[in-house]
């Protein structure tokens, strides 16, 4: 099921490749988050590369262009098939990003990764932006930064699957939208941290391209039947892919 990539927010390498082994085949992918690189460094992401593994590396790039640009590239050199900057760097970051995930794939033979943009974090309110400083309706930010993105060249952007469909409508259909905060349906958990949710079969509909899935596959009692579960509900959703 390529449209299903499970967050590996496990704080070892070990736990970590226990569950690529067990998921690998059944799922799309794999999200290598802060935690989890923290901990083990680019030799964790080398380990599910090497092996075949299509891994999301979310780290939230954000900085100066040059610095941002310098570290798209060694995540482009370390195999990773998507990697995510904030949009809130700006039009020149994000063309940093890109052009050097593009640069660097050029120079060592290989795919570029798709870059992503981070719009507002989901845990962001509007009362929280507007400390901030950005007094605004959180999904007219969102849907301004997605823009942003698509502007500069960026492949799409992480946002709540609630906010999914009004992305799509802005950016049109070529654009990836990756969506957390998938609960209820298959994905039988709590909500844990999470309230903006959706169905796995819900952000589908909405338009989602991709899902990231954590605790409801990685905490299960048997996360290939839990990750089993929700791909069957996403085939059902999506009648003409696999
Ligand atoms: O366990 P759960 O399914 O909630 O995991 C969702 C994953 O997506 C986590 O790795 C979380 O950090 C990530 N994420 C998120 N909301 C965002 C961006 C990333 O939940 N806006």
């Amino acid at each position: 099921m390529d449209q299903l990539l499970i967050a590996l927010d496990v704080p070892t390498g070990a736990e970590a490749v226990r569950l690529a082994d067990l998921l690998r085949g059944r799922v799309g992918g794999f999200k290598i988050g802060s935690q989890l690189f923290t901990a083990e460094g680019p030799a964790i992401v080398r380990t599910l590369t090497t092996r075949g593994d299509r891994v999301f590396l979310d780290l939230k790039f954000h900085d100066i262009p040059n610095t941002v640009a310098n570290a798209v590239a060694a995540a482009t050199s370390l195999g990773v098939w998507m990697v995510n900057v904030h949009a809130s760097g700006g039009t020149k970051m994000m063309q940093a990003a890109v052009g050097a995930a593009r640069n660097t794939a050029n120079a060592e033979g290989r795919p570029a990764p798709l870059v992503i943009a981070v719009t507002v974090l989901t845990s962001m309110t509007a009362a929280a932006m507007s400390e901030a400083g950005a007094s605004v309706p959180v999904i007219d930010q969102v849907s301004r930064l997605a823009r942003l993105a698509q502007e500069a060249g960026l492949d799409g952007v992480v946002a709540s699957p609630q906010d999914t469909s009004v992305i799509r409508s802005l950016c049109g259909p070529g654009f990836s939208i990756v969506t957390p905060g998938i609960r209820g349906g298959a994905a039988v958990t709590s909500k844990d941290d999470q309230e903006r949710t959706l169905t796995a079969a819900g952000a589908i509909a909405a338009g989602a391209s991709y899902l990231v899935v954590g605790r409801p596959i990685i905490a299960a009692p048997d996360p290939r039947e839990a990750a089993e579960k929700i791909a069957d509900e996403l085939r059902a959703a999506l009648p003409s892919q696999s």
